[in-house]
């Protein structure tokens, strides 16, 4: 039904552009296309179940292999010997896959920074590996588990106190904004003061299979790694050691789109933020580290099948449709997200190439991502390189959804660490290549930035 009404008043839009002499000029969107922001996965839910429903054109057996990652990712894993979901820990972040990712969105930048929440900590020593990875702390790994199993200790716990600044825009209006530095507590042994600290939070997890499904050498002509163009914006692809893969592949996922496929994202999440091993990462995350033990039993805790199964799910998550595209405020948002720099990054339109999956091949689709990473300046910075990212850099956020953060999450908490509390923040902790359009957008009156925030609610 829903669907039958979309393109109804696409029809009628198309028809509009034609006769609307005499009245306000109302733009109308260009390109209709655009209501299909994951092509044929698009789904036309606006409920709090939008981020968490199957891709519309799965095949019937598709559609029970979804089901079943559906349910594997809801799974609450527990302490070994158990009949079932077996092998949490020893030591973890969280114990389920929707814990950290609700209703399959965005976690919330943690009120209780050690209950178990959506929000990790990275660590490394300087350096990479001989495959590009950053170093394991000794006795820490490359992340901080802050939780443990009865009898084992966590590594540490979390804390964090809050910078707070103030922007002001060009109308007088002032903004305030508060970055979070964390720190670690109670460790179990001591932690170098040399190791460096980056908070990730956990991301919505729809869309996945159609960014996976953009051709390599798509995402690779679409840098600029030495501006080129001279328009102080260059896009540079991370390139990653694939374990599953076992080659270099161009990172995708994650903040600093450190890894290739949902697959291994999958396997690294079981693996460093619940303790379990699966045939990607079959070694428990205990090396060198005193309390943590391998309680596994030789096999794989999560089986090729579940592995395999939620990643599927990840894929194949249908992406929701943008609202009101048609609105004339939104439509003057979209021409300034433009005028104002935003799209050189949040590149709008992406096509899949062919996949294993049908329904994810040769999609038109509208992330709002280049997925090229991008030196975000010093105030964003993390200081920890991670491949080819550097410290100030990051991966340009997919903007598809973003809109629907506060019904499906129930707050507006943006940025890899949480730190804006609604989108214009996140705009104005925009630094570094993206400097002189945050400038531009700080620039704008009231009215244009109203459009602006309402296009990308939209999404
Ligand atoms: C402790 C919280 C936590 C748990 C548990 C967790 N995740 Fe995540 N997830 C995160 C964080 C944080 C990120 C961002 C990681 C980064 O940037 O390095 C993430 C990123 C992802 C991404 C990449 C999304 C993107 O757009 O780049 C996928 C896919 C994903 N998780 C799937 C899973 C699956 C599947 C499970 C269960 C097996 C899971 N996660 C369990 C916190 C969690
Ligand atoms: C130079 C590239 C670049 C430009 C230009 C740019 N962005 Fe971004 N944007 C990014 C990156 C990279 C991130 C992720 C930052 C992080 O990791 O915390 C991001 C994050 C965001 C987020 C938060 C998304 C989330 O999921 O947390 C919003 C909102 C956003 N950008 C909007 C805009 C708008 C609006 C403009 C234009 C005024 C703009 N951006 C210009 C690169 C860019």
């Amino acid at each position: 039904m829903k669907r039958l009404f979309f393109c109804f008043s696409i029809v009628v839009l198309v028809s509009c552009q034609k006769d609307n002499g005499g009245g306000d000029y109302v733009p109308v969107p260009e390109n209709p296309e655009r209501f299909y922001a994951g092509g044929k996965t698009t789904t036309f839910l606006a409920t709090s179940d939008a981020f968490a429903t199957p891709a519309e054109n799965l095949t019937q057996e598709e559609f029970d292999k979804h089901m079943d990652g559906d349910l594997q990712f809801e799974q609450t894993f527990v302490t070994a010997p158990a009949p079932v979901n077996s092998g949490l820990g020893s030591i973890f972040n969280n114990s389920a896959c929707i814990a950290c990712h609700p209703r399959d969105g965005r976690a919330g930048f943690p009120k209780d920074l050690n209950a178990r929440g959506g929000l990790l900590l990275r660590t490394s020593l300087a350096g990479a590996t001989s495959k590009g990875a950053p170093i394991a702390v000794p006795g820490f790994g490359t992340q901080i588990q802050n939780h443990a199993v009865h009898g084992y200790e966590a590594e540490a716990s979390y804390s964090v106190r809050f910078e707070e600044s103030t922007e002001t825009l060009a109308d007088g209006t002032k903004v305030s904004l508060r970055k979070p530095i964390f720190a670690l507590k109670d460790t179990y042994k001591e932690f170098p003061a040399e190791a460096m600290l980056s908070a990730r939070l956990a991301t919505p997890v729809f869309g996945l299979g159609l960014l996976e499904a953009i051709p390599e050498t798509d995402l690779l002509a679409s840098q600029d790694i030495d501006d080129a163009d001279g328009d102080g914006i260059s896009g540079k692809a991370n390139l990653v050691w694939d374990p599953s893969l076992k080659k270099e592949v161009v990172g995708r996922f994650g903040w600093k789109a450190n890894v290739g496929t949902v697959l291994v994202q999958s396997a690294g999440a079981y693996h460093d933020d619940m303790g379990i091993t699966s045939y990607v990462f079959p070694d428990e995350h205990c090396e060198g580290q005193e309390n943590c033990q391998d309680n596994s039993t030789g096999s794989p805790e999560v089986s090729d099948e579940i592995l395999n199964t939620v990643a599927f799910y990840c894929r194949t998550l249908a992406v929701p449709a943008p609202r009101d595209i048609d609105d004339p405020t939104v439509l003057k948002g979209e021409q300034l997200f433009s005028q104002i720099d935003c799209a050189k990054c949040h590149t709008p339109k992406q096509r899949s190439g062919p996949a294993d999956v049908a329904a994810l091949s040769n999609q038109n689709f509208y992330p709002y991502t280049d997925l090229l990473l991008h030196d975000m300046g010093e105030s964003m910075a993390d200081g920890r390189p991670d491949f080819l990212a550097d410290g100030n850099e990051w991966r340009t956020r997919p903007l598809w959804g973003i809109g629907l953060t506060k019904l499906i999450n129930g707050h507006t908490e943006f940025l890899h660490d949480g730190r804006a509390r609604n989108i214009t923040e996140a705009i104005l902790w925009h630094g570094g290549e993206a400097q002189v359009s945050k400038e531009k957008f700080k620039a704008l009156p009231k009215t244009d930035r109203d459009a602006l925030l309402a296009f990308l609610n939209s999404l």
